[in-house]
């Protein structure tokens, strides 16, 4: 009753994002507020109150409207942290943008994340994920999984595809991570930005002269030098490509590896036979949903979410984290079962954005998983679980490392 209500109802509207009591699950809040309404307000840090809509059809069907606006430009568009309003002062990229303009520039990358396409990158990858492991087990027991495999995969992936020379992941991994970290102070994460873009800039300059193999080179040749891409936008684009290539996967491993680990029958499942791998990768990436403080749009016109009427002008943000809980679309959500049938989760997002490299993280994630299950099924973790470092402000969620035993 008090959803959308006058001021008096305000501090009724809960302060977002929330903490979550068990690192391994999404903050009570999230189902409280599922059970009351599919979109509910909540309350930023800069006292705005954006709608959260945490059921799955209703998420779905927010993300497939060309009413709500993924414009960062746009008047009333939710920032969740001040760290992410940084980001105003200067275009976005593609993911940030509505079409037609964003399928302009998004069609120029697509081939080259096409599932016929990645899945030619699937013995180079295996190769990387068998020397990481051969390193990693020479070396240890113990080792940190993420430093060790979890990041370097998607990083040398990444930079591979690309053109970007992995000898300066300590550069970029740790701009990354300065930028993705919502308590990290404006200016700093207007510093990291700058210095990214400014070696990304460097880099597509050199390739415009000596065009390499390369998907930056592609790009360049296909379309920045026919003046239908400026030479900011395709810095961007690099940038983009190169934060959503490595974070995400590399969470999304280490995140798994540890679920897959408290869950020890489902651990022996897919040691007893990997084929089950690819099953268990849509599982993972349902029960650990990763970009886990919600998708942000505004509004264009006066819509419906279910019984709730959002105006024009406001902000929504679209909870993957909840719609992928939810008891309507997910019979027992909570429970990890790596053999549940079906892929209706939203942890890739869906609509126009929906990722883009969602063919490239099922490989290397498959890849991964399979190579850790066959080699190392004795895995444990190597520390008490209340020790395990948790990504709990950074707009990616998992770890900063993970200890392991074998
Ligand atoms: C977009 C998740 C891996 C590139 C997205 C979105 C989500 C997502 C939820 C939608 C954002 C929105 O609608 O606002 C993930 C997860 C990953 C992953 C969970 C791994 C487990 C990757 C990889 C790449 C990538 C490996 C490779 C470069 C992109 C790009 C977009 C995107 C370019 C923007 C698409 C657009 O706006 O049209 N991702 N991602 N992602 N992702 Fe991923």
């Amino acid at each position: 009753p008090f959803h959308g209500g006058p001021s008096a109802a305000r501090a009724a509207d809960p302060a977002y994002p929330a903490h979550r009591d068990c690192p391994m699950d999404p903050p009570a809040l999230l189902g409280e507020l599922r059970q009351q309404a599919p979109a509910s307000r909540v309350t930023l840090w800069d006292g705005s109150r954006p709608w959260l809509v945490t059921r799955h059809a209703e998420a779905r069907q927010v993300l497939r409207d060309e009413r709500f606006s993924a414009d960062s430009t746009r008047d009333g568009f939710p920032f969740v942290s001040p760290s992410a309003t940084a980001l105003r002062d200067s275009p976005p990229s593609f993911i940030r943008m509505d079409p037609p303009e964003h399928d302009r520039q998004r069609r120029m990358v697509t081939q080259e994340f096409m599932i016929k396409r990645v899945s030619r990158l699937g013995p180079r990858v295996e190769r990387i994920v068998d020397e990481l492991l051969d390193d990693m087990i020479a070396a240890g027991p113990p080792a940190d999984l993420v430093e060790a495999f979890a990041l370097p995969l998607p990083s040398l992936v990444i930079c591979e595809l690309l053109g970007v020379p992995y000898a300066d992941h300590g550069f970029f991994q740790d701009r990354s991570r300065v930028l993705l970290n919502q308590h990290t102070p404006v200016a700093e994460v207007r510093a990291a930005r700058d210095e990214l873009t400014g070696y990304l800039r460097e880099l597509v300059g050199e390739k415009a002269v000596r065009p390499q193999d390369d998907l930056l080179s592609r790009l360049l040749a296909d379309h920045t030098d026919h003046d239908d891409l400026t030479m900011d936008d395709t810095v961007r684009m690099a940038l983009l490509l190169l934060i959503a290539g490595h974070e995400t996967t590399a969470n999304m491993t280490a995140l798994s590896v540890l679920d897959l680990l408290r869950h020890p029958r489902q651990w022996e499942l897919l040691c007893a036979d990997p084929g089950r791998v690819p099953g268990a990768v849509e599982e993972l990436l349902r029960h650990q949903t990763i970009v886990h403080t919600g998708l942000p749009r505004v509004a264009l016109a006066d819509t419906e979410i279910g019984d709730v009427t959002v105006r024009a002008g406001e902000g929504v943000l679209v909870s993957l984290a909840a719609a992928n809980r939810d008891e309507r679309a997910f019979p027992e959500p909570d429970r990890l079962d790596v053999e549940r049938p079906g892929r209706r989760h939203l942890a890739f997002g869906f609509g126009v954005h929906q990722c883009l490299g969602q063919p490239l993280a099922r490989l290397e994630l498959q890849i991964a998983l399979t190579g850790i299950v066959r080699r190392l099924p004795g895995l444990r973790i190597g520390v008490p679980a209340d020790e395990l470092p948790f990504r709990h402000n950074m707009a990616i969620f998992g770890l900063f490392h993970l200890p392991v035993v074998w």
